[in-house]
This record gives C-alpha cells, sequence and structure tokens, in this order.
C-alpha cells in the first residue's frame, strides 16, 4: 500500500514542480514600470459611465470599468460568503486590490468549482481566482499568473476512524472529494497511477457538502485543500485532519490565452502586492499560525 503514496507524491511534486516553471515564465514579457501608469490612465477611464470594455487601453475586461472574479464561494479561507450578504476572502481581498491598481471594480462571480476556467476561457469572467492549483492539464485551458499561496492536500476523518494513515485510504475506502479539484483528480486516477480508482470516490459539489457526507457517514474520509479542511474541522465536532499527506500545490489566477495583456497587468499588479507585503498581511488576518 505504501506504494500508492509515494506514486501520488510523485506525481504531486511533478506536477507543482511543472507549475512552478510554468507559472513564472508566462509574465516575463512586461516591464515592471507599466502598470502604475497604467493604473492611473484606468482609473479615469472605469468612472466614464458609458465607457465600453476597454479596448483602447493595453487590456480588455468582459465588462467596462469591472474585474470579474470566477470563483466557487464555498472554499474558506480563500473565498466564503460574508454576513452582509456579500464575499470574503484572502482571494476576495488579493483580487480587489489588484482591481484597484488596475483601476477597476471587482465583481465576484459565484458559480461551482467545475466552471471557474471554462468561464475565463469562454470570456464569462477576466480572472479565475479559487485557491486553484496550478497543473500542467490547466495550463493547456488558461494562462496562470505568479503563484501567491501554495496548498496541501490533507485527509479528513472522523475521529476514532481506522484510517490512520494515507496507506489506509486504499483499503477498499470511499473518499469524498469536491467535484473538479486537484483532490478528486489524484484520488480517482487508476490505482496503477496512485489513486484509488473512480468507484472509491465521491464527488460533492462543494467541500461543506463532502463534509456533511462524512458526517452522515457517506464516505470514509474527504481529501481537501489543508486551510479549508482547517476551517472545516473547527465548526464541526467530532472530526480531524491526518497529518500523513505532504502534497504541495501552487495556488495563481487563470486568465483568458486570449488576453495576454490582462495577463500580464493581473500579474505585474499581483507581484507588486506580493513585494510589497499587502499579500501576507491579508493572508495573516484570515489565517493564524499555530
Ligand atoms: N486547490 C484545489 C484545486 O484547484 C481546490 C480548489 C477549490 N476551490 C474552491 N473555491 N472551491 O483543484
Amino acid at each position: 500500500m505504501k506504494k500508492y503514496f509515494a506514486m501520488i507524491l510523485a506525481g504531486m511534486m511533478a506536477v507543482s514542480l511543472a507549475a512552478c516553471g510554468g507559472s513564472s515564465n508566462a509574465p516575463a514579457a512586461a516591464p515592471a514600470a507599466e502598470p502604475a501608469a497604467e493604473a492611473e490612465a484606468q482609473t479615469e477611464e472605469a468612472e466614464a459611465p458609458e465607457a465600453e470594455a476597454q479596448t483602447d487601453a493595453a487590456f480588455t475586461t468582459v465588462a467596462a470599468g469591472e474585474l470579474h472574479m470566477a470563483t466557487n464561494a464555498a472554499f474558506p479561507p480563500y473565498e466564503m460568503t460574508s454576513d452582509n450578504g456579500g464575499y470574503e476572502g484572502i482571494d476576495v481581498e488579493i483580487a480587489t486590490m489588484i482591481a484597484q491598481k488596475l483601476g477597476l471594480e471587482l465583481v465576484v462571480d459565484d458559480m461551482e468549482f467545475g466552471s471557474v476556467i471554462t468561464s475565463v476561457q469562454s470570456g464569462k469572467a477576466d480572472i479565475a481566482m479559487a485557491g486553484l492549483t496550478v497543473t500542467e492539464e490547466r495550463m493547456k485551458n488558461v494562462d496562470f499568473t505568479e503563484s501567491y499561496a501554495t496548498g496541501v492536500q490533507v485527509i479528513i476523518v472522523p475521529e476514532g476512524s481506522d484510517i490512520q494513515t494515507v496507506d489506509d485510504l486504499a483499503n477498499d475506502k470511499m473518499i469524498g472529494v469536491q467535484d473538479g479539484t486537484t483532490g478528486y483528480i489524484y484520488c480517482s486516477a487508476p490505482v496503477e497511477d496512485g489513486g484509488y480508482g473512480e468507484d472509491h470516490v465521491t464527488s460533492y459539489t462543494n467541500g461543506a457538502m463532502a463534509i456533511e457526507a462524512l458526517k452522515g457517514g457517506k464516505v470514509d474520509a474527504v481529501v481537501i485543500d489543508n486551510e479549508p479542511a482547517k476551517a472545516f474541522v473547527a465548526v464541526n465536532d467530532g472530526l480531524k485532519i491526518l497529518d500523513t499527506e505532504y502534497i504541495v500545490e501552487n495556488y495563481a489566477i487563470g486568465i483568458s490565452k486570449d488576453n495576454p495583456a490582462l495577463r500580464d497587468a493581473v500579474n505585474n499588479a499581483l507581484k507588486e502586492l506580493i513585494a510589497d507585503g499587502s499579500v501576507q498581511t491579508i493572508v495573516d488576518k484570515y489565517i493564524t499560525a499555530e
């Protein structure tokens, strides 16, 4: 059984490494000095009410003056609904600051996770930002910015579960995952590729539903990113996170391959926010070190 984990781990590391290489070569072309000047020009324009999608500017967005963020707001602490009916979380705050730098207003488009990339590909949203892991497969469909965070796939089980290590997952268990996520992709892979096979995986629309299924005994474990895992376990009694899995992934923003100017503008804004500590400040606000 150990070899399954070794294989998954090796597979994921390969993806992570490939992702690093991929995300860092994308933005190299844009000069660093550009975005500030651009941001100012954009601000004025964004305020003109009947301005069309910004065709005369360096980049265009799906709606004039707006930056549409495709996300699945059921993934705390990256994106979730707030008490006042809006959205909050690490991704929402970073995207708000990126939009500000570009002179745009952020609009959150909440949808199923599986639609996040296609909505950017089909020109319905400008950016896909959803604790979105960079994978080679996804890189065929969208361009990615620099990575702004890392995620780790972890295993949640009921306290007292006989699943104690990742090896135990292979023991004819049913694993709950979020539809279309890397957790789904890795777990549903055939056994010979390091997964557990489709028959041992049940997909749910979002993490919260997978957690409900776990509490109801419909699945034996849930595989999900570490920070949402902590958030779910904190508000659900009787669950725990196994400390056995260490698959590190990179989160980045996905942007249409047809809009390199927007990709560069967003990427430059993001890089500035990483460099000046803004991203870290936002992360620290939502994630407290244990
Ligand atoms: N990091 C995982 C992936 O990219 C899960 C992301 C789920 N995000 C969400 N907002 N529901 O596949």
